[in-house]
């Protein structure tokens, strides 16, 4: 059972307790529209240290900062291109987090030692108060341990760290569900580094451009250097092996398991028929919003199921999934 401090929705009081301990370089998970943040004070060295600690994330990857409004971006890129005021008029406060060369007082410890620092303006009220009222840029990567799958409601967060954090603002379930859209403007060519709920062709209509999309970059990370987590090949993952199957292959899976000894729960798209009533079984929404904004905690109650496999059905190749697609794809092992 955890003992941390789970505060409650948008109290003064608890904004401040949390700004307090931001303050003493303490961390504090909070909620955003999108995923919860584990936040420390992005200028604190120690406090950024004891964060990836914590987390269990090696030094080089980088941290998105959270600010709270517009007016700070400067304080944190040292150039703000035309197309950054574009995309933050139309987007935040908002699921999208932007790519921008750092100013000069950016720590490596928040940038990984690139030359690059992510921005985020979250427009949850419980982040805007905590971001307000704090004044500076709060450092916070999704609130789960490196590799895991991200936590959408404070007993996730709580369930993933226990009391090793200071306090949890429970901000109730997120919005979004998935993690922000990440767009690179450090370059020539906008790129999208991670795909969201904020889409390519969103953003490149905002911007009159077209995007690199997430899949070249990719190609061009695993030559480079890695610049997102979220773009390792095996992220986001639960702790049960995920499959992946296609819609006409899936009960032939689920029997083929079965006669091997193999327990599966499953998500598809359509109810258990009454020969699998003995199974762990989720209804995925066929809409991709609300898909989204279910994925992990659906993902969280099937791999607390203790089986051997969790058994996917695949999502559609259409653009509203893409980012749908791309997190289960990380999330997904090889080999059954
Ligand atoms: O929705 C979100 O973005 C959530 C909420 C809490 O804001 N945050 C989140 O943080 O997903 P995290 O650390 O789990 O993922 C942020 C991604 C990482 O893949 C990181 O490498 C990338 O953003 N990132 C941060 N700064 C970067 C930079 N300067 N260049 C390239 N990628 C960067
Ligand atoms: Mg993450």
């Amino acid at each position: 059972m955890c003992s941390c401090v789970v505060v409650s929705i948008i109290e003064q009081s608890a904004i401040n307790l949390a700004v307090e301990a931001l303050a003493r370089g303490e961390l504090v998970a909070f909620p955003t529209e999108t995923v919860y943040g584990l936040g420390t004070d992005a200028m604190n060295v120690s406090a950024l240290r004891h964060l990836f600690e914590v987390k269990g994330r090696p030094r080089t990857h980088p941290v998105i900062v959270h600010i709270a409004n517009v007016d700070q971006l400067e304080q944190w890129a040292c150039h703000v291109p035309p197309s950054a005021l574009k995309l933050a008029g139309a987007f935040w406060p908002g699921p999208l987090t932007l790519i921008l060369p750092k100013a000069k007082h950016v720590l490596d410890e928040v940038t990984g030692g690139q030359s690059t620092v992510g921005i985020r303006i979250p427009r949850h009220p419980v982040a805007q108060a905590l971001l307000k009222e704090f004044g500076g840029g709060v450092a916070a990567p999704s609130a789960n341990r490196f590799g895991r799958l991200s936590a959408t409601c404070a007993e996730d967060v709580c369930s993933e760290f226990g009391d090793t954090i200071a306090y949890i603002l429970n901000g109730g379930p997120c919005q979004v569900g998935i993690e922000s859209t990440i767009v690179d403007l450090s370059s020539d060519t906008p790129q999208i580094l991670r795909p969201g709920m904020i889409l390519s062709d969103e953003i490149s209509s905002v911007l009159g451009e077209p995007l690199i999309s997430h899949e070249h970059a990719v190609s061009n990370t695993s030559k480079l250097v890695v610049r997102a987590p979220g773009t390792l090949p095996r992220h986001y993952a639960p702790k049960t092996p995920l499959c992946l199957v296609r819609s006409e292959g899936l009960y032939g899976k689920i029997e083929a398991c079965k006669a091997s000894g193999l327990t599966v729960a499953v998500m598809s798209f359509t109810s258990a028929p009454s020969s699998f009533s003995d199974i762990a079984w989720m209804v995925a929404s066929g809409n991709p919003v609300d898909f989204a904004h279910n994925l992990y905690r659906n993902l969280r109650f099937l791999d607390r199921q203790s089986c051997d496999y969790l058994l996917v059905e695949s999502v559609p190749d259409e653009k509203a999934w893409k980012a749908i697609a791309d997190r289960l794809r990380r999330a997904s092992a090889h080999g059954l």
